[in-house]
Formats: C-alpha cells, sequence, structure tokens
C-alpha cells in the first residue's frame, strides 16, 4: 500500500542528511524554548479548521456518515459568489469546517510548504476500534500506528489522523 504520508510511521532515512546536527539543533531549541513554567496560552481553543472540498455532499457523507462528525451548519461563503461554507462538529466544541469553490477549478490536494500535512481528532478507545471498522468496511486505505492512530485520507486527499490518545497526550506521555 501506498505510504499515506511521509513522516508518519516507520523510519524512513534519507542520504546524505546530517541527523545528529538535526537532533542537536532540536535539543537545543527544546531546552531554549520548552519553557519550564509556561505561561497561560492567549488561544481560547479552535475555532474551526478550515479546508476544501471538491464535492460537498461526498465530504458530507464522508465526514458524517463515516466518522461520525455531525454535520452543524452550512451557508454562502461570504467571499465567493456560489461557495459554500459547511461546518462538522468534531468535539471539544472545535470544528472542522469546508469551502467548496465552484468554477475555480482548484488542483488534487498536495504536500507543500505552507500546506496541510496532516489534521488529527482524538477519539476514545472504542470510538476507535468502531470508526476503523467502518473505514474498513468502507475500503479506505489506511495506515495503523503505534495501536493508537489510524492514518487515511479525506475523498479529497486531506490526511487525517483518528488517535485514541485523549487531548494533550501523545504516545502516552503528556505533550501539554
Ligand atoms: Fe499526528
Amino acid at each position: 500500500m501506498e505510504r499515506l504520508s511521509r513522516g508518519i510511521g516507520g523510519h524512513t532515512a534519507t542520504v546524505g542528511i546530517d541527523y545528529a546536527a538535526i537532533g542537536a539543533r532540536r535539543e537545543d531549541l527544546r531546552e531554549r524554548h520548552v519553557l519550564p513554567r509556561r505561561s497561560l496560552s492567549s488561544g481560547r481553543g479552535l475555532h474551526h479548521f478550515a479546508l476544501i472540498s471538491s464535492d460537498m455532499e461526498r465530504t458530507i457523507l464522508f465526514y458524517q456518515e463515516l466518522l461520525e462528525f455531525p454535520l452543524t451548519e452550512i451557508f454562502e461563503n461570504r467571499d465567493f459568489k456560489g461557495s459554500s461554507h459547511f461546518f462538522f462538529d468534531i468535539g471539544n466544541g472545535n470544528l472542522l469546517a469546508f469551502f467548496d469553490f465552484p468554477g475555480l477549478d482548484l488542483g488534487p490536494y498536495q504536500e507543500v510548504l505552507g500546506g496541510l500535512h496532516h489534521l488529527a481528532i482524538s477519539v476514545d478507545p472504542a470510538t476507535w476500534e468502531r470508526l476503523r471498522g467502518k473505514l474498513e468496511m468502507a475500503g479506505v486505505p489506511h495506515q495503523i500506528e503505534s495501536g493508537a492512530s489510524i492514518y487515511f485520507k479525506d475523498p479529497d486527499g486531506t490526511r487525517l489522523e483518528l488517535l485514541a490518545d485523549h487531548l494533550g497526550e501523545m504516545y502516552g506521555s503528556r505533550v501539554m
């Protein structure tokens, strides 16, 4: 199966890269910038994360029926005539939003600098199992890592991760 994403799963190494220097740089940044006494975040949470859809109904079926994220609202995009803006509840007061851009003829999803790598959404372990089964039944190619992450793509190629870790935890340890 095609690797769903570079940098997800396995340990792909590239020839000619100085991994020791990269590791030292990472450690230096961690020491200087992960502060022992962290201040409060200025943010209140993720209001919405906006993605692009090429087919609204296909996107709705995928997110609402398959992944069980309820569609909460749909209205015209104030900034682009004919475009729709629609939202799914991904829990914890957070929304996943979409735009379609009829007539704009956008190309396929690409991994680029400044672009999206993947979007991770936390679900409880029982839900994780259920959704894994549904993805399998629906024939959606997916990749499981660490027994807690499922990586797959939405119908437009956006990479998603469902993880059984709690918010603020990764690989069993706290990241915030
Ligand atoms: Fe992730």
